[in-house]
């Protein structure tokens, strides 16, 4: 979900607006906005922010405080009734909420049987009745009945309330799920994250867990929940305007494919010598003789940067020969793993915000000693703040849903980390690491070269538009690139799509093919192409389709299967970063042409910041 909210001398509305449409990646389902003067205007529905906006045309919209959220369903169905902001029965304290209570049911039980009724289904009008409930019979100020309340609280939130009998005022609290407060001349902003901020001040405080914020339009007070004063941290952030603006192209999916070769390359500035002798990761210098003697590297991360963490188990292991696990947080936290101190634990987060690899390194910390990485997109994210130390994908703010310069940066710094970690146990040898390191360097041309290519890829992906399934196949390395293609076409084009190991292909997947399936193989030349060429004749003996990445030039697989798009050749090493790219071009024309909203995949949110 995606929260905004103003205090200031400004028309809070046109803030508001401007606001959720930025945070609208985060969950689209319904969104709503209250605004306050002498009374409060409440106006909510389901659908997008624009449908927000058809509602209140004509409507009163003065008032210069304001809340406002766009939401991602957890609990209750989208409609106009979930929709926040949630006012409390009594109608003193109206707030909005990103994130779950996880004891709602008792809470409300417990406000039921003090005559409490609810309109809706959700866990955040349970907690403005707890908070009026406080309130009302304990005779306290706003901000004491909001901290009692969130000691009652069982979960994850982000929230900001107001409250009728104090106007001018909000207040802002964070557990889990983040906030950022942008400090501006007698006014303060809040969001879940900096973008609706940026063009009105670069003087941000990220709230940490635990701490409430009181904000009238001319003072700012920072306690945590126990009442401790705080001092506010303030940082000046680092994001212009033109970063969320999706310039000539029609989607920014398709703007942040094409953003690739720049954020690679912004991804590995500074951090390669002149003479690609040196890889210098200042993130994770102080830590790196911990990396050197780890048992193993444990990796903890969900989604697309789960298959960036595959792809670098099959790096870290043969560079710089260190066993290494890779786990989805949601199921690691859950289990009873053995982590030893002398374990490495890396956590991949684009937003750096994502509930369950959070979940599973506070689970790591809680039970050893081991050293934590983190790896993530977002600058100041709670990923970012928890870990040891950690590396910075530079690729830019990404605001398309499905994941596509994130995962290449992702799996850029792994790279460098592998390389760097295997140069150093002295697994690679000087004059391979020099010609490693300079390959990488490479890899943004090489990508523009595809890119070039593009309308040939398109025309291939029209052929495939009507396909009710799809297998993706590759080996070794390759292998989380097919899991990610796939990933990439269920997501925007709701086709079913499965990725598999080639080699396993017979084990299960080869009884679905037939003359309507396409098979989109990885087969570039290395170690397996012999092998993968089979794979791609077991496909086309069962009369199955097969689109085939391949070696720029190569013969042999472009006589039998059915299209062929060719990538330049590379570093086996670094294939995946080349060979990712016309499979994320395939999905999103497939989408395009299926008529889905590609930015915005039903269902689906940018940041999961739910467990
Ligand atoms: C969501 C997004 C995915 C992303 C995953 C992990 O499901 O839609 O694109 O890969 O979360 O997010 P993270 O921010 O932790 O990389």
């Amino acid at each position: 979900c995606g929260i905004v909210a103003y205090v200031g001398e400004r028309t809070a509305y046109p803030i508001l607006i401007k606001g959720l449409k930025r945070l609208e990646y985060r969950g689209y389902d319904s969104a709503g906005i209250a605004l306050m003067n002498e009374q409060t205007h409440l106006y909510k529905c389901k659908g997008k922010v624009k449908d927000l906006e058809g509602l209140v045309k004509g409507q009163e919209i003065s008032g210069s405080i304001g809340i406002g959220h766009t939401r991602w369903a957890t609990h209750g169905e989208p409609n106009d009734t979930n929709a926040h902001p949630h006012q409390s029965e009594n109608g003193k304290f109206i707030l909005v909420h990103n994130g779950i209570i996880e004891n709602y049911s008792h809470l409300k039980k417990e406000l039921t049987n003090r005559g409490y009724s609810f309109k809706s289904e959700t866990d955040t009008e349970v907690l403005a009745n707890l908070i009026e409930n406080i309130y009302l019979e304990q005779e306290v100020s706003a901000e004491l009945a909001v901290r009692l309340a969130l000691t009652k609280v069982v979960g994850a939130y982000g929230l900001v309330i107001y409250c009728a009998d104090e106007p001018g005022r909000l207040i802002a609290a964070r557990k889990g799920s983040p906030l950022v407060i942008g400090i501006g001349e007698n006014e303060y902003f809040m969001a879940s994250d900096a973008t609706p901020i940026i063009e009105y001040t670069d003087q941000v405080v990220f709230l940490n867990d635990e701490e409430v914020a009181v904000m009238d339009h001319d003072h700012f007070d920072l306690k945590n929940l126990k009442n401790d004063i705080k001092t506010p941290q303030v940082q000046k952030i680092e994001l212009s305007i033109e970063q969320i603006d999706k310039g000539d192209y029609e989607h920014f999916m398709l703007k942040e494919i094409h953003d690739q070769p720049t954020s690679i390359e912004d991804t590995f500035r500074g951090r390669i010598s002149m003479d690609h002798s040196k890889i210098f990761l200042g993130g994770i210098f102080d830590v790196l003789p911990k990396l050197i003697e780890a048992r193993r590297i444990i990796i903890l991360a969900c989604g697309t940067s789960w298959h960036a963490g595959l792809v670098s188990e099959y790096l870290f292991e043969e560079y710089a020969r260190v066993p290494v696990e890779v786990e989805y947080a949601s199921e690691f936290r859950y289990r009873k793993p053995l982590i030893y101190d002398d374990d490495v634990v890396i956590a991949i987060s684009q937003s750096g915000e994502t509930a369950d690899t959070l979940a599973a390194i506070r689970m790591v910390r809680e039970q050893s000693e081991a050293t934590i990485l983190g790896i993530c997109n977002v600058a100041g994210s709670s990923i970012s703040r928890e870990t040891d130390a950690g590396v910075y994908t530079h690729a830019g703010i990404e605001i398309g849903v499905a994941s596509t310069k994130a995962f290449t940066a992702q799996i850029t710094v792994l790279t460098m980390m592998a390389f760097l970690l295997g140069h150093r146990k002295k697994h690679i040898a000087d004059s391979d690491y020099v010609q490693m390191v300079k390959a990488l360097t490479q890899v943004p041309e090489k990508m523009r070269e595809i890119l070039k290519h593009e309308g040939f890829i398109k025309d291939v992906a029209n052929k495939y538009t009507n396909v009710t399934n799809a297998l993706y196949l590759g080996r070794g390395v390759l292998y989380p690139v097919a899991l990610e293609g796939a990933l990439k076409l269920k997501e925007i084009s709701y086709i079913h799509a499965e990725g598999y190991p080639a080699a396993e292909m017979k084990h299960g997947p080869i009884a679905l093919i037939d003359e309507n399936m396409p098979v989109f193989v990885l087969a570039i030349k290395d170690d397996s192409y012999e092998k993968i060429i089979s794979n791609i004749q077991e496909v086309k003996a069962r009369n199955g389709k097969v689109v085939a990445i391949v070696t720029e030039g190569e013969k042999t697989i472009r006589k039998i299967a059915d299209d062929v798009i060719e990538i330049p050749g590379c570093h086996r090493a670094l294939s995946p970063l080349l060979a990712v790219v016309p499979l994320q071009i395939i999905s999103y024309q497939i989408a395009v042409m299926r008529g889905c909203n590609v930015d915005q995949p039903r269902n689906l949110a940018k940041s999961v910041t739910v467990e």
